[in-house]
């Protein structure tokens, strides 16, 4: 008989049939959101279980759970899993890391540019008709990109790939991270390191978290981070709700402590803070960093052959709870 695995969310059709040559394959097609009791439902007799950021697995559900064998992540962060209760319980952990550094960097810059350039600002204001004088020389001015400053504090595959782009708008890179780059690395991306958070923090027009949300990463940048930022900065955050938190930024954004943000991902999602909504300073766009079709595919891709490795006792290739 065919170990039984469960998709946790809709996915492309020709990876539910890639897993069935090996799996009796229950999906999510209708892409109901399970509450925590019907994915433990559901779970039942499952050895394997392909999951999103939104699926949280704690360890009371994974006690509810014998015959489950691995939770394969497709995304690369991982924190809506239980890590260390998976590894306690020898549930493997898996992930999908490289395959979306680059649509995570494009949307990155996407948003960057449409809080610099006021593009979700100036597309509302078209199409409520409100458009009277074309060309009025001080109306909608925004940021320039060329010759200004992008602050990256968490240079990673993704951070990396962020700056990469940096180089075709002749922006200064200034980066923070647990350990700087070797030099060649630097070099090629025309950064430079500092040692200190803060000075990115106040010397960046541009400034990009990319850091993996954690405990020690809840709320990385808050009120008194924000405080050190210049008044024409723009914060942009495509890494983890919750690294930034989102009631300082909001403040900061009405005080005109900073001058705009860009934000992929929020506290609580998909629940937003009603005061976002309210700001004309802030770009929204819902968790689509890496929502590209090939990228969602290559994750599924990865995220299928982990699932696979594991339920055959070989050694997934992205293996995060290997001990
Ligand atoms: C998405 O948010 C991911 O972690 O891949």
């Amino acid at each position: 008989m065919k170990p039984a695995i469960l998709i946790a969310r809709e996915v492309f059709e020709e990876v539910i049939a890639d897993l069935e040559r090996d799996f009796a394959v229950e999906s999510n097609q209708a892409d109901v959101l399970f509450t925590p009791d019907q994915l433990v439902e559901k779970l039942q007799g499952k050895q394997g279980v392909l999951t999103t950021v939104m699926d949280k697995i704690d360890d009371g559900m994974m006690a509810r759970c014998p015959d489950l064998k691995v939770i394969s992540n497709i995304a690369v962060g991982y924190n809506n899993i239980d890590v260390a209760a998976a590894t306690a319980r020898g549930i493997k952990v898996t992930n999908t890391p490289e395959v979306l550094n680059e649509a995570t960097a494009d949307l990155t810059w996407a948003i960057l540019m449409a809080a610099a350039r006021r593009v979700a600002e100036g597309d509302a204001f078209v199409r409520r008709g409100e458009w009277r004088k074309a060309f009025a020389m001080k109306r909608w001015l925004g940021a320039d990109l060329h010759g200004a400053t992008l602050g990256i504090i968490g240079m990673g595959r993704i951070g990396q790939a962020i700056a990469r782009r940096a180089l075709g708008f002749d922006m200064r890179v200034l980066y923070h991270n647990r350990a700087r780059l070797d030099a060649a690395t630097e070099a090629a991306l025309r950064c430079e390191y500092s040692q200190d958070r803060d000075g990115v923090l106040k010397e960046a027009d541009f400034l990009v978290v990319m850091v993996p949300y954690s405990a020690a990463t809840h709320h990385f940048i808050k009120a008194g981070d924000i405080a050190k930022m210049k008044p024409s900065a723009i914060l942009v955050n495509t890494a983890r709700g919750g690294v930034v938190d989102d009631a300082a930024l909001i403040a900061a954004l009405k005080a005109g402590t900073i001058a705009g943000a860009a934000l992929d991902v929020f506290e609580g999602e998909p629940k937003l803070n009603s005061e976002y909504s309210q700001l004309k300073n802030v770009v929204l766009t819902p968790h689509i960093g890496s929502a590209t079709r090939s990228t969602r595919m290559a994750m599924l891709r990865l995220a299928a052959k982990n699932l696979t490795a594991a339920l055959k006792g070989e050694a997934p290739p992205n293996w995060v709870n290997k001990t």
